[in-house]
C-alpha cells in the first residue's frame, strides 16, 4: 500500500507499513506487521506529524515528496512521540527541508538533543500551547507516560482531529484500507490490546490521567502512529482504553499453565471443567511454555479471571510461570479474581512462589490453592473443579 491517503481537506496519512521486523522493540511479535503512521497537513504552513522509523525512510520520502516537491518548504515537524519508531525519519527531515522547525516539549528537546544531536531550529511548547498553519490550528496537550515521558498529543482545532502518538494504535500493518469502517476492527482490537497491555500497560494510571484531560475536546477523527485511524467511530476506542486503563476485566477466565509431563496440565482441565460447570464459555487456555508472553499479558489484561498453574522445578516456580509473572508484577496489572494450582514431586516451591505473587499484588485470590504431589488424586482433582466453579460463581457477582 504505502501511498498517501487524504483523511480530511489538506490532511494526508503518510505512514508506511513494516512487514519485515520480528520482534517490535526487540521484544513483541509482528505476526502480521505493523504501521508507523506519520501525518502531513497542508495549510498556508505545511507541517508533519511525527515521522517513521528509520529502516522505511526512503518508501517515506518518496510518498512525502509526492505532496511536498522538492524545493516546496516544509515549515514544522511536530514531535509528539520520540521512541525511534516515529523518531527515525527526522534527521532525514531536517536534512531535506532545512528551514523545518521541529516542535516539541522541554522533554522533547532533550531527547532530541541525546539521541540525534539536534538542538537547533527546535520550538519548545508548553501544555495547552496553539500553532496556527493558516484555516487550521494545532493545540497542544502535554500526555507524559502515554508512554514515554515526552510524550503529547497534538489536537487540530477546525476538524477536530487528534493526532494521538502511541495511544489508540496498535500492531498489525495497515492491509489496505486505514479507517476503523475499511479494516478488520475486531482483528486490530486485539492487536491494539496487546500493544497497550506489553507497552503502555505499566502507565495505565497515566492513561487515566491523559483521557480525563482530553476528555473536554470533541473529537472527530482519532489518528494514531500505529494502526488504523479511526474516524467512524471514535469514541468506541477511547471506551476501550478507557476500560483497559482502569484495568477492568471482560467476563471470562484465561487460564495459563505450565506442564512438563501432563501432570499439571491435567489439573488445569479440572479447572477448565469447573469453569463450565458454572457456565462460564469465555474460557482461554494457554501454555505458558509456548504461547508467547505478549499474548499471556494481553488476556490476562482482557478477562477478569485468571487462573495460573505450574510444576516445581529447581526448587522453585517452573520458569516460563516465573517469567509470567514477573511480568505481570512488572506491568502493575490489578483487580483480577486469581485462581492458583501447581505441583511438585519431593520438595515444593513452585506454588508458594505463586502465593507470594498473590500476596504481593491486588488480586481477589479465590480458594482453594490446590498442590498436588506428582500427580494429582482424585481429590486434588475435585479440588481443581472446585477452583473452577468458585471462580465462575466469583465472576457473576
Ligand atoms: Fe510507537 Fe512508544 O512508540
Amino acid at each position: 500500500m504505502d501511498s498517501y491517503v487524504p483523511i480530511a481537506d489538506g490532511v494526508f496519512w503518510i505512514g508506511v507499513n513494516d512487514r519485515e521486523t520480528a520482534l517490535f522493540e526487540g521484544l513483541w511479535p509482528l505476526p502480521r506487521g505493523v504501521s508507523y503512521n506519520s501525518y502531513l497537513i497542508v495549510d498556508d504552513k505545511v507541517a508533519v506529524v511525527d515521522t517513521v522509523k528509520a529502516m522505511k525512510a526512503d518508501q517515506y520520502v518518496a510518498q512525502l515528496r509526492a505532496l511536498v516537491p522538492a524545493g516546496k518548504q516544509i515549515d514544522y515537524l511536530i514531535v509528539n512521540h520520540m521512541e525511534p519508531d516515529h523518531s527515525g525519519s527526522i534527521t532525514l527531515l531536517r536534512d531535506l527541508y532545512p528551514g523545518i522547525t521541529v516542535i516539541g516539549n522541554d522533554k522533547t528537546a532533550k531527547l532530541l538533543a541525546d539521541f540525534f544531536g539536534i538542538t537547533e531550529n527546535v520550538q519548545v511548547v508548553a501544555d495547552g500551547d496553539t500553532l496556527p498553519l493558516g484555516r487550521r490550528t494545532l493545540q497542544f496537550h502535554l500526555t507524559p507516560m502515554v508512554h514515554w515521558p515526552e510524550t503529547m498529543v497534538s489536537y487540530e482545532t477546525s476538524g477536530r482531529l487528534l493526532f494521538s502518538g502511541d495511544a489508540f494504535g496498535g500492531f498489525g500493518a495497515l492491509a489496505g484500507g486505514i479507517f476503523d469502517d475499511e479494516v478488520d476492527v475486531a482483528y486490530f482490537e486485539d492487536e491494539i490490546l496487546r500493544y497497550f497491555s506489553n507497552i503502555v500497560g505499566k502507565y495505565a494510571n497515566m492513561v487515566q490521567k491523559a483521557i480525563a484531560k482530553l476528555a473536554g475536546l470533541e473529537i472527530a477523527v482519532i489518528a494514531p502512529t500505529h494502526g488504523p485511524v479511526w474516524r467512524h467511530n471514535p469514541g468506541h476506542i477511547l471506551d476501550l482504553y478507557d476500560r483497559w486503563s482502569r484495568h477492568e476485566g471482560e467476563a471470562g477466565v484465561v487460564l495459563a499453565y505450565g506442564s512438563m509431563y501432563g501432570n499439571t496440565c491435567q489439573m488445569m482441565e479440572a479447572v477448565a471443567r469447573g469453569l463450565t460447570d458454572e457456565g462460564v464459555s469465555n474460557v482461554r487456555i494457554h501454555s505458558v511454555s509456548t504461547t508467547h508472553i505478549s499474548y499471556l499479558i494481553r488476556d490476562a489484561w482482557r478477562y477478569r479471571g485468571l487462573v495460573l498453574g505450574a510444576p516445581t522445578y529447581d526448587v522453585g516456580l517452573y520458569p516460563p510461570m516465573s517469567f509470567f509473572i514477573e511480568m505481570l508484577a512488572r506491568k502493575k496489572l490489578q483487580r483480577r479474581l486469581l485462581g492458583l494450582f501447581g505441583t511438585y514431586g519431593w520438595s515444593g516451591g513452585g506454588v508458594k512462589t505463586l502465593r507470594s505473587f498473590a500476596d504481593d499484588g491486588d488480586w481477589d485470590l479465590v480458594e482453594p490453592v490446590v498442590e498436588a504431589r506428582c500427580h494429582a488424586t482424585p481429590a486434588d482433582q475435585e479440588n481443581c473443579r472446585l477452583l473452577g466453579q468458585r471462580l465462575a460463581q466469583r465472576l457473576r457477582e
